[in-house]
């Protein structure tokens, strides 16, 4: 099919009236070597995660398994390889490294219902410093992934940063229908802008440093009143 150019011209300038950098709204993230991003058996990049130690990420449980036409598949370790010290995925830096086995939270069912943890174990250490996990409370946050910078735009090759303010339990049950305290955290502005988009899952996010949460799920991207949803970790420490 061949696209008028007045058709184009209004593509063109709705896609670039959208927010221009991020994960949604960020920019390009310092160098962040727990960053990890996960690809599959074909080498696509499918979700992010992060070192909590040298041998063992933690990302989200939606991400060990597939969606294909007839359901869904447990994503096999086999398959998966995770990349550490590489902020542009185009490059060659850092270090990757195959996953030896997945555990993935019993509890999870779909991301809506929580428990949406996972972690794996690597074949090999890596030789990059881990993230410690923390508590958070409502306040500051950042959120790292290298998913769509809105919701109609591509994923990013590079690894992009935004800030995020964690909110409360009310406001999150307020703004999220399934919302279940304890074991999510929701963050965003009220009118929205900033926000972790599809590709982001897995990913971190952190509070001065420390590890808080997983990007779990949201309606949409960056959406007025619709914060991100992420996996309370310190709810599931001990099993990590
Ligand atoms: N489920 C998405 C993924 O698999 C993450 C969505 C996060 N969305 C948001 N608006 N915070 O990549």
């Amino acid at each position: 099919m061949r696209i008028g150019s007045p058709v184009l011209a209004v593509l063109v300038l709705v896609l670039s009236a959208l927010p221009a950098d991020a994960i949604v709204g960020g920019r390009e993230a310092p160098v962040t070597p727990w960053a990890v991003a996960l690809f599959d058996a074909a080498g696509n990049f499918f979700c992010g995660g992060a070192l909590v130690e040298p041998d063992k990420v933690v990302t989200a449980a939606h991400c060990t398994v597939e969606r294909t036409a007839f359901g869904v598949r447990d994503r096999l370790p086999a398959d998966l390889t995770a990349v550490a010290g590489r902020a542009d995925l185009d490059s060659g830096a850092g270090r990757a490294v195959e996953v030896a086995a997945i555990w993935r939270h019993p509890d999870f069912t779909e991301v809506s219902a929580g428990h949406d943890v996972a972690t794996l174990t690597l074949a090999a250490a890596l030789p990059y410093r881990p993230i410690r996990i923390g508590d958070a409370g409502p306040g500051p946050a950042s959120v790292y992934g290298w998913g769509r910078t809105g919701e109609l735009r591509a994923p990013s090759r590079t690894l992009h940063e935004v800030d995020v303010p964690i909110r409360t339990d009310a406001e999150c049950a307020a703004a999220v229908p399934d919302y279940r305290p304890g074991g999510m955290l929701c963050a965003g502005y009220p009118e929205g802008g900033k926000d972790a988009c599809e590709g982001d899952s897995g990913g971190p996010l952190t509070v001065a440093g420390e590890l808080v949460g997983v990007v779990s799920y949201g309606r949409g991207c960056a959406r007025p009143d619709q914060p991100g949803v992420y996996t309370r970790l310190s709810r599931y420490r001990d099993r990590i």
